[in-house]
């Protein structure tokens, strides 16, 4: 089964989210304008909405995570659901409970959606092939694949500062071989628009064919960012790396470190993204992930809104009325 065979319900209203590829340019933008009302709410000095009340959200974390996990959990809180926090270390998967049997489990218990983030790539699509018909699966991030809630927050935080996407250069640096988040950030772009999408980085950390989602290949950091109005720098997932894959971590940030005198290349008023967690010195020099340029930490608290938004959506609810 497909992708969106599974994530879409016959209105084309979301169940799942578990990529955004093949999702259409008007869900995108729904799911930014909804998350847009989200973002008011976290300014308010009582920071809940109802729509989740009576709703169970559990959080599934195979793999670490600090951003995600946490703010899927305020997410989680801010709509009024239960929430419950699987710790994977503690649990019976550590004795031999296999993935359905969890989840299993899980549902015996009325659970409404489980938050899904794993090593293996196609992991949240399996347990949604899975999960009981009332149940809706987040992908959090899956191996290599896809994370769409990191997605759908980069673009949040593009269009609050840049509103044409039609009109952009974006670039995308470093370790796109190993990067779910490049995946799901060039088909997002692709998607909302965006003409001018480039990869930069070195041929050992480009992936075979990956012209073919419409993005241009550089080697050369210079020429890559030439005039853009974004950079989303990527980490080095040393976790997923071979060693032939990098001669030398100060060797790779000579050659595509960002640094002030790199970012010349790009626009004046470029903005400077990175999913976190950021290697400081091996993927970007400490004074531009901290400079003016920098948008990484309202990439974080964009995070809650976008992620309110999915949650809230794959539950039924619509951005229609006040909230
Ligand atoms: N961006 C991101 O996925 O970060 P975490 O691994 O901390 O969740």
């Amino acid at each position: 089964m497909t992708a969106n065979t599974i994530q879409l319900d016959k209105q084309g209203r979301l169940k799942h989210f578990l990529t955004i590829e093949g999702l259409q340019k008007s869900l995108l933008v729904e799911i930014l304008d909804f998350a847009e009302s989200f973002a008011g709410v976290s300014g308010r000095a009582v920071k809940k909405v109802p729509l989740l009340r009576g709703k169970t959200v559990v959080n599934l974390f195979f793999e670490p995570s600090t951003r995600t996990s946490t703010t899927f959990d305020l997410a989680a809180k801010r709509l009024s659901a239960d929430l419950l926090n699987l710790n994977m270390a503690t649990s019976s998967t550590t004795k031999g409970e296999s993935l359905l049997d969890t989840l299993q489990t899980l549902e015996a218990m009325h659970s409404d959606m489980f938050i899904v983030r794993h090593s293996n790539s196609g992991a949240a699509h399996f347990i949604a092939e899975h999960a009981g018909p009332h149940i809706s699966v987040i992908n959090a991030g899956d191996g290599q694949h896809a994370h769409p809630t990191q997605a759908m927050l980069d673009m949040f935080t593009i269009r609050r500062h840049k509103p044409y996407f039609e009109t952009l250069k974006v670039a995308i640096v470093g370790d796109v071989l190993h990067s779910r988040v490049a995946r799901s950030d060039i088909h997002a772009l692709k998607s909302l628009g965006v003409n001018d999408v480039r990869v930069v980085g070195p041929k050992t950390l480009m992936p075979a064919s990956i012209e073919r989602l419409g993005v241009e290949v550089f080697n050369n950091l210079n020429e890559g960012l030439n005039d853009v109005d974004v950079i989303i720098m990527l980490r080095l997932q040393k976790e997923r790396m071979i060693s032939a894959n990098i001669p030398s971590e100060q060797e790779y940030f000579d050659r595509y470190g960002l640094t002030f005198n790199k970012l010349k290349a790009a626009k004046p008023d470029a903005i400077v993204m990175h999913p976190g967690p950021i290697n400081r010195g091996i993927e970007i020099d400490s004074q531009v992930a901290d400079s003016d340029q920098s948008v990484i930490l309202q990439q974080v608290s964009h995070g809650i809104a976008i992620r309110m938004a999915v949650m809230a959506m794959t539950m039924g609810n619509r951005p229609e009325g006040n909230i």
